[in-house]
């Protein structure tokens, strides 16, 4: 346990890329592993989450390594390959591992364990088993369906048609991965879309994924079971939401400009950045091209002037890990920020809605939150700052205090910096290396 002390930073400005994505990193692991062939990934996120997902997949049955340079090969075992683990699978902090494996493996005819760290451990898993039940899947789970848990795949699997009553990437991804290893189509219907990375690389590894828009928003997608997979080569897009915290930082803070490069432009992911040309802020989109299925920029950030806005709870899926930082940006605009919809939040690695509301309110700012929204009161003054944070085993609760720290009056102190390892490794080096004085002690 390292605290992380942010100081307020000089002007940042510098040319950099940030790691991975986590979401198309899990995805690129589970489907190399499952595809026939070997799949080549530059620019995997070696974070604490994608790494054990790594882990679980290595021991249920695929090759996984990499070499000197960071390029990760995956020798996959076709859909049908997978083989019972010896030992329970640690998923460490990551509900995206977690939540996605169950999926793969509650199709799968042997036993599998799952756990995970503390914050892990408390998270909700019943939204994956209701439908993966419906597939065939049982499970023993602790007391309100929390981890460790464990699945056994049955004789009879049968595909579904389910309609997700939270708006949930994990919970479609669970249910489509399930859905690979069902004979007959597997439906999903989102009545809110979330990010579609699974949907995509299922059809560059050549499943058959149909996605039809619905009449008020929502979308229906329909995957084909038993596909056979081929393996392709990836090249992950550097990741949004961690990109997220050097664009917030260069805004906020004065006479910055940043250059960020190969971010990964995903519509169903840029909420953020229209929210921040909302309020003002000089975000420009520049080089917009695709690849592998996924779109990508590089983004130029200046340091604005910004004015509160409402974000309309229909943005949150498009934000959803966006929020924490959001919120710290929030403070020095002018006006108040209101941020609806935001129920979800309270179920991330920590209660990101209290952790925010509590935090802030320490730091000076004012700021209400009521059971799915935050209000946040900005000013043109300097916020006090000087507050010792609880990071809660939340990476993105550390990094966004330690943001506000880079406008605070008084240094922000977090009492514990190590989750951010799970998403954003060398983020303290490189935000020093642009201008902010992060410390650890
Ligand atoms: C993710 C989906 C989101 C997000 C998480 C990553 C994914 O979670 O918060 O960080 O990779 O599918 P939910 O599906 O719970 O909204």
């Amino acid at each position: 346990m390292k605290a992380v002390i942010s100081c307020k930073a000089n002007a940042l400005s510098g040319n950099i890329t940030v790691p991975g994505d986590k979401s198309i990193s899990h995805r690129v692991l589970i489907l190399g592993s499952i595809a026939v062939g070997e799949t080549h990934v530059e620019g995997l996120l070696e974070g604490e989450d994608v790494l054990a997902a790594a882990a679980a997949m290595r021991a249920l049955g695929a090759k996984i390594s990499r070499d000197d340079a960071g390029l990760w090969t995956v020798i996959g075992c076709g859909v049908g390959g997978l083989h019972e683990p010896d030992q329970i699978l640690d998923m460490g902090n990551s509900g995206t591992a977690a939540r996605l494996l169950m999926g793969l493996v509650g199709t799968q005819r042997f036993t599998s364990t799952f756990t995970g760290d503390e914050s892990l451990n408390s998270r909700p898993m019943e939204r994956v088993m209701v439908p993966l039940r419906q597939m065939g899947a049982q499970f023993t789970s602790r007391s309100g369906g929390r981890l460790p848990i464990t699945v056994s795949g049955s004789e009879l699997i049968k595909p579904i048609e389910y309609e997700l009553p939270v708006a949930s990437a994990q919970v479609k991804s669970a249910i489509l991965l399930a859905g690979l290893n069902a004979p007959g189509k597997t439906t999903v219907i989102e009545p809110q879309p979330t990010r579609d990375h699974s949907e995509r690389m299922l059809r560059h590894f050549g499943a058959e994924v149909l996605t039809e828009n619905l009449n008020g928003g929502g979308v229906k997608i329909t995957l084909t079971g038993q596909p056979e997979l081929e393996a392709r080569d990836i090249t992950v897009p550097a990741d949004m939401s961690s990109a997220a915290f050097p664009i917030a930082a260069a805004l906020i803070v004065p006479g910055s400009n940043l250059l960020i490069r190969n971010v990964g432009m995903n519509p169903l992911r840029a909420g953020l950045i229209n929210t921040l040309q909302e309020m003002g802020g000089k975000i420009t989109i520049e080089n917009s091209r695709g690849e592998d299925g996924e779109p990508l920029a590089d983004l130029r950030v200046e340091a604005s002037q910004l004015h509160g806005i409402t974000v309309p709870a229909s943005r949150a899926p498009s934000m959803i890990d966006e929020y924490p930082v959001l919120s710290v940006v929030a403070t020095c605009a002018t006006g108040t920020t209101h941020m609806e919809g935001l129920a979800e939040l309270r179920v991330k690695e920590s209660d990101r809605l209290a952790a925010m509301a509590t935090g802030l309110a320490a730091c000076g700012v004012q700021i209400e939150e009521t059971e799915d929204s935050l209000t946040v009161h900005g000013s043109d003054q300097p916020i006090d700052g000087g507050a010792l944070i609880a990071a809660n085993l939340d990476h993105r609760i550390a990094m966004a205090f330690s943001v506000l720290g880079m406008v605070s009056l008084n240094p922000v102190t977090i009492d514990d910096g190590s989750p951010i390892a799970t998403s954003f490794p060398g983020y303290i080096e490189l935000m020093n290396y642009l201008g902010a004085k992060i410390e650890t002690r």
